[in-house]
């Protein structure tokens, strides 16, 4: 099947190579024509294991290509996705659907043959509706169907989940929409990934439903870790402790320093906006919005607690390891380490800073930090060292070497990487997240 991907962005890019890698044949577009030539050159825009060798693997195989051409794109495609971005909107927080009707807009005006418009960026519920609309406009004179499926891709495990889903859902109004989303993903049903087909204004409520449930999975554990450490409970053993009733589950009970990244903080954000619209207030998610929210700056003040305080902190120099929202990932989106490090900085601390992969992206968003070339550079002659983001590479880290380097062994672990005794036996004051 012709497919043709509009937008290729870390979701276009990574469904339209995995859908090419099942056999189909998938142009992707996008209108940067400087990201379309570093394709074509097998530069990846964005930093996601595996992709650059998916993406060669396919373009070599004839089965997938880049244009910046939308006309030349979608031209014989039975299935065109928009895959374009669904930014906040500045000021009021709706989610930015003008590049989804403008995707819209050019197909109407390009399309020369009966095809399936899905929507996989992330859209409020009723887009789909709104697209159909501007199709119709076009006054095209052979059927289109538009259809909702989401993505559910996590950054750093994108292939892997394109690949071996939990579910598939297509959100359709008619059997054209449903038969070529089915011939789209039969070779996934071949995994008996279970595809389920719902009404468009469902399938565009479940992305965000399931996006909310599951920052306020992350938001429940963070808080109860707070009263952990009031209490003198271990976190841990509490998750694992209700994770393992099957209601409830394992995943999604770490406790950290509150979740960020690209989409659950401005989805959660496009959910409440969309619950306000229809008098339907969702209380829960408005909590989990706010608490996620001061929680960052609340493990910069953990951080100020472990140097002695904000008089003894003041002048002190505080090594951040990893700064990306998690690891794997070079995005800075939302990170908690931006607020941590102001702070930090707001109260007087110096801050040094390190990450395998964020360093070119968090450079602009963490003005006045020190970044640095390695972990052993950023935890030089530091008076702390806390570590944000859990990378494989600081959950080894060589602590008596740390020792040697840093000023005073003070470990801030806000992923609770280590072992509280080991790290104390080195000689070290360590704080983690709610346990004693
Ligand atoms: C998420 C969803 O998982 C995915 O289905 C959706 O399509 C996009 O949003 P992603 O943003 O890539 O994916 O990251 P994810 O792995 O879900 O982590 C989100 C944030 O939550 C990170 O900041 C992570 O550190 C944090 N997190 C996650 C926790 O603090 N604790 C956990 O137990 C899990």
């Amino acid at each position: 099947m012709k497919i043709a991907m509009v937008g290729s962005g870390y979701v276009g890019l990574v469904s339209g190579a995995c859908l090419a890698d099942f056999g189909h044949d998938v142009v992707c577009i996008d209108k940067d024509p400087g990201k379309i030539e570093r394709l074509q050159a097998g530069v990846m825009p964005i930093y996601e294991p595996g992709l650059a060798e998916l993406v060669a693997g396919n373009v070599k195989a004839g089965r997938l290509s880049f244009t910046t051409s939308l006309a030349e794109g979608i031209d014989g495609a039975q299935a065109i996705f928009i895959a374009v971005g669904t930014p906040s909107r500045r000021g009021d927080g709706h989610a930015d659907l003008s590049f989804v009707h403008a995707v819209a807009r050019e197909v109407g005006e390009h399309l020369k043959a009966p095809a399936v418009i899905v929507t996989k960026s992330t859209v409020p519920v009723g887009t789909g509706d709104e697209v159909e609309r501007i199709l119709a406009d076009a006054g095209l004179a052979f059927p289109v169907s538009v259809v909702s499926n989401p993505e559910f891709l996590r950054e750093g495990a994108a292939i892997g989940d394109f690949k071996r889903p939990d579910r598939i859902v297509i959100g359709a109004e008619d059997d054209f929409g449903r038969q070529v989303m089915q011939e789209v993903y039969r070779p996934l049903f071949l995994n008996q990934a279970p595809l389920l087909f719902t009404s468009r204004r469902s399938s565009e409520l479940i992305k965000y439903a399931a996006n909310a449930f599951l920052a306020t999975k992350i938001t429940f554990i963070n808080e109860i870790a707070d009263l952990c450490e009031k209490v003198g409970g271990n976190v841990q053993d509490v998750a694992r402790g209700i994770g393992l009733d099957n209601r409830i589950g394992s995943k999604f009970l770490h406790a950290g320093p509150g979740y960020g990244g690209s989409c659950f903080p401005k989805d959660t954000l496009a959910l409440l906006k969309t619950a306000e619209d229809y008098d339907a207030p969702l209380r829960i998610v408005e909590a989990v919005a706010k608490v996620n929210d001061s929680r960052k700056r609340a493990m910069g003040r953990k951080v100020i607690e472990a140097l002695g305080g904000a008089e003894a902190a003041r002048g002190k120099t505080v090594a951040l390891l990893g700064l990306t929202f998690k690891p794997n990932t070079d995005d800075m989106r939302d990170a908690p380490a931006i607020a941590i490090a102001q702070t930090l900085q707001d109260a007087g601390v110096k801050v040094t800073a390190y990450d395998p992969e964020g360093m070119e992206m968090a450079a602009p968003l963490m003005p006045g930090v020190t970044m640095v070339g390695s972990a052993a550079e950023a935890v030089t002659g530091a008076d702390a060292v806390a570590l944000v983001t859990e990378w494989d590479a600081f959950r080894a880290l060589d602590l008596d070497r740390v020792k040697a380097l840093v000023k005073t062994p003070v470990l801030i672990d806000l992923r609770n990487v280590y072992r509280p005794d080991e790290v104390r036996a080195k000689g070290f004051a360590y704080t983690s997240i709610g346990r004693p």
